[in-house]
């Protein structure tokens, strides 16, 4: 892939500049926890975004997708916004920049990936992540690695439509080899566990679903939330997030909200609490435990959040039926992977199991993914 990048940037450029990549992610638990002041449990992984990029004397950057084979050249003033969805990630992570303060110029620039999209990996966290690690360092800005995942998360606030948690974000600039990371979404103090399930691996189904209406629907899951929380206040005043409150505190507003918000807080309440208890089971080496997790996980996704779908609670059937440890739908749903920890013996069997009968129901195979728990965004050449 750097081979591929560099030789269309000197066709196109004529020139050489520097290499930077960042990660996709997985998440072992601790969904849509991020946006309710929650705890994630994230780790970076060995698929991402690489871009090639060297300042250009002007106000323009000029970008190349090399997957996607497009050309997009735009200002930096926000009468200048590209229209192309890949172009705006670029273009929202230099407005934020600039935002913040940090002077940059224009560039050129040509990225590829390997991290699938919309697979539920933050292909475009990775992206963000990529150029704001970059614009950082090329330009001597020194923004601590903590603004740099604010920058991402704001590009997609502001130039994307999806309000999402830090999340992905974090974990694509503070990956670690070997190593999960339990983040705190509100304070952001975060701590490194090192994961190697001895005699297990890790796998990602992909249900190669991709749901069109992901972003209206995750802010709505969103909007949900916070209704909830805004009535638990009225009792509570020191609620600030789902993350303040208790079962109790729901049952006392079920009369006030909608039957729909008060599952989606339901489902909130008990995964924050599930993450915790998968990092004190690791902490013992006991994956029974997280397993079991994983499975309810699932469960609240799928029932009371409602983002999984069809493709993946076929997976997670499947999964179950073949003793898998755990099994869940990760990262936002509505299409996308199942993340499995599955024991070695009985890897073999899950995974043709797992082919052959998604082929049967839907007509195509899911695809795939051994992820390796890896570093975050880094200057690569
Ligand atoms: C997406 C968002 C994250 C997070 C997950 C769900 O990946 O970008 O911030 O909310 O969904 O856990």
């Amino acid at each position: 892939m750097r081979q591929e990048i560099r030789t269309k940037f000197k066709e196109l450029f004529h020139t050489e500049g520097e290499l930077y990549a960042s990660p996709g992610r997985i998440n072992l638990i601790g969904e849509h926890t991020d946006y309710n002041g929650g705890f994630v449990f994230p780790g970076a992984v060995d698929k991402g975004m690489i871009a090639e990029i060297k300042p250009n004397g002007s106000n323009k950057v000029k970008a190349f997708a090399l997957d996607l084979n497009e050309y997009a050249e735009f200002g930096l003033t926000e009468e200048e916004a590209p229209t192309a969805s890949w172009a705006r990630y670029i273009f929202g992570v230099c407005r934020e920049i600039i935002k913040r303060g940090g002077k940059i110029e224009g560039f050129d620039t040509v990225f590829s990936g390997d991290v699938p999209l919309g697979a539920g990996m933050s292909s475009s966290a990775a992206l963000e992540s990529t150029y704001a690690f970059a614009l950082n360092d090329l330009y001597n800005l020194g923004i601590d690695k903590f603004e740099l995942a604010k920058i991402g998360q704001a590009t997609e606030h502001n130039y994307c439509g999806v309000n999402c948690g830090i999340m992905d974000q974090f974990a694509s600039v503070f990956g670690k080899a070997g190593s999960l990371i339990r983040l705190d979404c509100r304070s952001l103090e975060y701590k490194y566990y090192p994961f190697n399930p001895v005699g297990y691996k890790l796998v990602l189904l992909d249900s190669v679903v991709k749901h069109e209406l992901a972003s209206s629907a995750y802010n709505k899951r969103r909007q949900s939330c916070e209704n909830v929380v805004e009535a638990i206040r009225r009792r509570h005043p020191e609620v600030e997030f789902l993350r303040d409150a208790s079962m109790e505190m729901l049952n006392e507003v079920k009369g006030e909200v909608s039957a729909e918000d008060y599952m989606r807080a339901e489902y909130v309440i008990e995964e924050i609490q599930r993450v915790l208890d998968v990092c004190a089971a690791l902490e013992k080496g006991d994956y029974e435990t997280v397993g079991q997790k994983m499975y309810e996980t699932h469960h609240g996704m799928s029932k009371l959040y409602e983002v999984s779908c069809e493709e993946l609670d076929f997976l997670n059937d499947i999964a179950k039926e073949c003793g898998v440890t755990g099994s869940r739908v990760m990262g936002g749903g509505f299409g996308g992977c199942t993340i499995n920890l599955v024991k070695e013996e009985l890897y073999d069997n899950f995974v043709h199991k797992a082919f052959t009968a998604y082929k049967e129901r839907f007509g195509h195979e899911p695809k795939l993914y051994d992820v390796v728990i890896s570093d975050g965004s880094r200057k690569i050449g």
